[in-house]
């Protein structure tokens, strides 16, 4: 369980406050990071001015209806400003709250003692033996590079393919869409949206970040094409190292990926955290 505090006073942290805050040598924020978050998210963090600690809040994947606890310091405070954050994700209309990989990593027990649950579960993925596919492109198939007017469509698709707590948040998706290291590849049969491809890329490792084929086109073929077709692509740019995740649950992707060599790693990450209502 937490460390219950006697009597902590706790309260927003405002930017111009970052250098008080106790931030230990290997916490991911330095005073100048924290206070650059705390501008575009000031809302999100409180502290004990008193002792320095603190809990930092912000967005989970740059969701707007997912908040993530992003830091907290380990001492007596703790309990209470977790409870005060989450208390403002829920005011602020938020839908569910996580733990960000760092925070599950230095403290999942605690949390999950106090009634935070697991919500999900990623397997992890890799490839590094050769890619000896070249398939054949569905005949129907016009497959073009991502542009920002397909945004909505690709928001649609997403919502429809993925479940709620992995949709991405559409201008997170453009921001992300628009980074040099970033690819994503629209599928389209009779000019209808099917699916997309998506994978990032650095020093000859790469990352395949998401495939989504329509619930009604699944099944079709479509699905394992894309992924051949990025892995392709990754390979002929000199990638020889792909990772990935997928959901615990998820039998069809693990099933799809596994067909095409790639080997679970055992390595895993939970996604800890609790769905909010309005009280
Ligand atoms: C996973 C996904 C991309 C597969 O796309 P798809 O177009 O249906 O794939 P394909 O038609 O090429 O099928 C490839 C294989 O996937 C598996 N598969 C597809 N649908 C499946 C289902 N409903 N149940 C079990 N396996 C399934 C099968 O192994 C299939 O092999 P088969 O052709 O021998 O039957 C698609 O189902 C999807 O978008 N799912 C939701 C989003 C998602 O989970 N993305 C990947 C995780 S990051």
């Amino acid at each position: 369980m937490f460390r219950q505090p006697k009597q902590v006073m706790v309260s927003l942290l405002a930017y111009g406050e970052a250098p008080r805050v106790r931030l230990p040598w290997d916490s991911r924020f330095t005073p100048a990071m924290l206070r650059g978050h705390l501008e575009l998210h000031p809302r999100l963090s409180f502290w004990n001015q008193t002792t320095g600690e603190y809990a930092i809040g912000g967005r989970w994947r740059g969701r707007r209806d997912v908040g993530a606890v992003l830091e907290t310091s380990k001492g007596n405070s703790q309990s209470l400003l977790v409870e005060t954050l989450v208390t403002r994700f829920r005011e602020d209309g938020f839908r569910a709250v996580v733990l960000s990989q760092d925070e599950a990593d230095a403290a999942c027990s605690l949390y999950l003692a106090c009634g935070w649950r697991k919500l999900d579960r990623l397997l992890v993925y890799r490839l590094t033996d050769a890619w000896p596919y070249d398939r054949q492109k569905p005949t129907d198939l016009a497959v073009s590079s991502f542009h920002p007017g397909d945004l909505a469509g690709l928001t649609s698709l997403d919502r429809e393919a993925f479940p709620w707590l992995w949709w991405n948040d559409p201008s997170d998706f453009l921001a992300y869409s628009s980074s040099e290291n970033v690819a994503v590849f629209l599928a389209r049969a009779g000019g209808r949206l099917l699916g997309y491809v998506s994978y990032s890329s650095r020093n000859n490792r790469g990352h395949l970040d998401r495939l989504a084929v329509r619930p009604a086109s699944a099944g079709k073929g479509y699905g394992s094409w894309l992924l051949d077709f990025a892995v392709r692509r990754m390979w002929q740019s000199g990638i020889r190292d792909i990772g990935l995740t997928t959901q615990e649950t998820n039998l069809a992707a693990q099933e799809l990926y596994q067909r095409f060599g790639f080997v679970k790693t055992g390595e895993t990450h939970e996604v800890i955290g609790q769905e909010l209502s309005k009280t």
